[in-house]
């Protein structure tokens, strides 16, 4: 299928996160308006110091539910900026607000220093956007499917062919350049909507779950990419409920559960802030633990009963093993380690985030 000039009044939305029913992008611009704008010929910019994402008290709401509690956001120029939190906390809603394909139904929010709501096409067209879903177009090549979203942006064909081939190298699927997309495992289903995303080179890179799915050594390629495009000097914005990808990846993140934010900081500061400097784990038989956590509850600043194993939070790990097994208890299992934003998560909001 050829792209065509037709192809730039749809998207940038169409093919990324879609509107949902009832919503509208605004402004739906003529078609010559929306290439200028969306070639940010004609568009506002933040400012070096303005960061690239404001909201304040922003909130989403579907009908009676608010999704999205009245929360304030900031992310800076150059820096990787993580939203984690459960299943259903509002990190897609908050995104697809950000990306101007959701409305926003109360507070501010400002993208790279324009408004969603009047200067949409003109933030979406220096967005990259990798949605949670794939959207990909099963029935063109991995090639095509760069080529025509590049389209999309007002390029011309050789440049879309020539960002096709290096991205495709970026991401590792240039083997794969001919293969029709339905033919591709969702791991490199994930990699080609990444790649995608990085077509019209965007400054702002939001990623929602740019690894859910993936095996381990998919995700570490995956996340070797996001740091040298950080190194590049992309701002990077994603979600995750992965503990580890937002230790590796992110300089601050917001922890957010039930669409509020509970807590902000780096991984060290959260940890410094809402953990021990270690932890004792401890497994014995499943239905010992509670009476367990009884027995050593002194030993420790904070214990957790988990359905395995029971945590004892201390500065000294390795202290409080001891004095366990000084006690006459004998676990299956003991593991002392480092706190981790897992730790954080469950200090915060009582549950655990392990899938
Ligand atoms: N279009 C919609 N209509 C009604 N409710 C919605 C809609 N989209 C999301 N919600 C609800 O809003 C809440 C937040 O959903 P959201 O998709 O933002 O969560 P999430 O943090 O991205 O979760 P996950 O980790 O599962 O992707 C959920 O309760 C969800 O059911
Ligand atoms: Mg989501």
């Amino acid at each position: 299928m050829a792209p065509t000039a037709t192809d730039r009044h749809g998207p940038p939305a169409a093919g990324r996160w879609r509107p949902l029913a009832g919503e509208t992008l605004t402004p739906s611009g003529v078609p010559s308006a929306t290439v200028a704008a969306v070639s940010g010929l004609t568009a506002a910019t933040a400012g070096p110091e303005e960061p690239l994402v404001l909201a304040r008290g922003l909130v989403k709401r579907f009908g009676d539910f608010e999704a999205v509690r009245g929360i304030d956001v900031e992310v800076r120029r150059g820096e990787a900026f993580g939203f984690l939190g459960p299943n259903g906390a509002g990190k897609t809603s908050t995104m697809r607000m950000i990306a101007a394909v959701s409305t926003v139904t109360g507070g501010t929010l400002r993208v790279l220093g324009m408004d969603p709501a009047t200067d949409g096409p003109a933030i979406r067209g220096r967005l990259g956007v990798c949605p949670q879903d794939d959207t990909l177009d099963s029935e063109l090549t991995v090639r095509e499917n760069l080529l025509v979203y590049g389209r999309f942006f007002g390029l011309s064909r050789a440049e879309c062919a020539r960002r096709a081939d290096e991205l495709l190298g970026f991401v590792q699927l240039t083997d794969k350049v001919n293969a029709r997309v339905e033919e591709l495992s969702g791991g490199l289903k994930r990699r080609l909507t990444i790649a995608r995303s990085l077509v019209n080179e965007p400054e702002l890179l939001m990623l929602d779950e740019p690894t859910t799915g993936l095996d381990p050594q998919a995700r570490h390629l995956v996340w070797d990419r996001l740091f040298r495009l950080k190194q590049r000097g992309t701002t990077l914005l994603l979600t995750t409920h992965y503990m580890d990808e937002a230790e590796q990846l992110c300089d601050r993140l917001v922890v957010i559960d039930d669409g509020v934010i509970v807590a902000e900081g780096s991984p060290a500061t959260l940890i410094r802030e809402h953990s021990t400097r270690e932890v004792c784990e401890l497994r014995f038989e499943v239905d010992d633990h509670e009476q367990v956590a009884a027995k050593v509850s002194d030993l420790a600043e904070r214990v957790e009963v988990l359905p395995d194993r029971v945590l004892l939070y201390a500065d000294n790990g390795e202290a409080v093993a001891q004095a366990v097994h000084e006690r006459g208890l004998s676990p299956r299992g003991t593991l002392v380690r480092r706190s981790s934003l897992e730790d954080v998560f469950l200090r915060l909001t009582g549950r655990s985030l392990v899938e």
